[in-house]
């Protein structure tokens, strides 16, 4: 069992389950509705938490009712978030629609403007020599870029995994002082590029020192480890796709667990790859050990 901080954002998940996804302007019923914590860090510390380790989030909570009831649920998930700002304002929401008929996910986030995010003050609060593993949200720069520069200072052999989802004003800051990089589809074809082999031969150049992990949906995962060695894992075949929503954060949290137990760079992709394509069979990210 390691420990673990996770530091980046939550927000209240507000999902209908719909037959198929609805054209513009149609009326359609919904089959279920839920309610669940969510946000990717905090996805995959729910994941990790599951895999035998003990997990800290730290990010900014609202004190509004919705803030309430995720603390809840986290504190039902025994994830540990006393170190988090609690902030007069209004809770990040998703309202997720998830189609029965792919498993796709659309989400659409609303996040309240005042609410602030983590400072590298209140993360300043938390004594980092208890910790095996940090991993950040690549969000909040540059107050993350502080953190994750103070940690490579004071705590120098406490490894750090980022993970870069959306394009962000001077994201690449964040990138040298990783030891484990997870680049999204997204971000890299925003990029210009449509496959992640030469979006990581590119990489490999600039930061070679670090690995540079790229989930890619229904095609698995591609790599390049530290050591230059490039590598495709094939996705796990569900038996049926119901629920994509969190297999990025999934996997993450696989990857990280993998790492933590000294597993060999292929066997940690096909572990991250299994993890996460199982969670695809089922709704939400619990009791996903049972099927590991
Ligand atoms: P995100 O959830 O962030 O959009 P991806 O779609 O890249 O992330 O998926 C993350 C991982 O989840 C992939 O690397 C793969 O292992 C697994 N996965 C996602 N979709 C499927 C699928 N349809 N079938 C099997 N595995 C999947
Ligand atoms: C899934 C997720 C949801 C959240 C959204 C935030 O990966 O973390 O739980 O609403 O993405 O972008």
């Amino acid at each position: 069992m390691a420990n673990i901080l996770g530091v980046g954002n939550t927000t209240l998940d507000i999902i209908h389950s719909v037959a198929s996804y609805p054209k513009e302007d149609d009326e359609v019923r919904a089959i279920s509705k839920a309610r669940r914590s969510g946000g990717n860090c905090l996805n995959t510390l729910t994941v990790l938490k599951q895999l035998g380790h003990h997990c800290v989030f730290m990010g900014t909570l609202a004190n509004d009712i919705d803030g309430v009831y995720l603390q809840q649920q986290i504190k039902t998930q025994e994830i540990n978030v006393d170190y988090c700002p609690i902030i007069a304002g209004k809770t990040p929401t998703s309202y997720i629609l998830s189609s029965e008929d792919t498993g796709a996910r659309t989400i659409v986030h609303y996040r309240d403007l005042d609410l602030p995010e983590l400072s590298f003050e209140d993360f300043n609060h938390i004594n980092l020599s208890q910790f095996d593993w940090l991993h950040f949200e690549g969000r909040n720069l540059p107050e993350i870029s502080k953190m994750i520069s103070f940690t490579r200072k004071e705590f120098s052999t406490l490894p750090c995994s980022i993970e870069i989802e959306k394009p962000r004003e001077n994201i690449e800051s964040l990138f040298s002082q990783a030891d484990v990089l997870f680049f999204s589809q997204h971000y890299i074809n925003h990029l210009g590029y449509k496959h992640p082999k030469n979006f990581l031969n590119t990489l490999q150049e600039k930061i070679p020192h670090i690995d540079k992990i790229c989930p890619w949906g229904e095609q698995g995962a591609y790599s390049m480890f530290s050591n230059g060695e490039f590598f495709h894992e094939p996705a796990y075949a569900p038996r049926q796709v119901v629920d994509t929503l969190g297999a990025g954060d999934t996997f993450n949290a696989g990857y990280i667990h993998a790492c933590l137990n000294k597993y060999s760079f292929p066997k940690r992709l096909h572990f991250a790859c299994q993890i996460a394509g199982k969670k695809c069979e089922q709704e939400g990210l619990h009791n996903l050990i049972n099927i590991v």
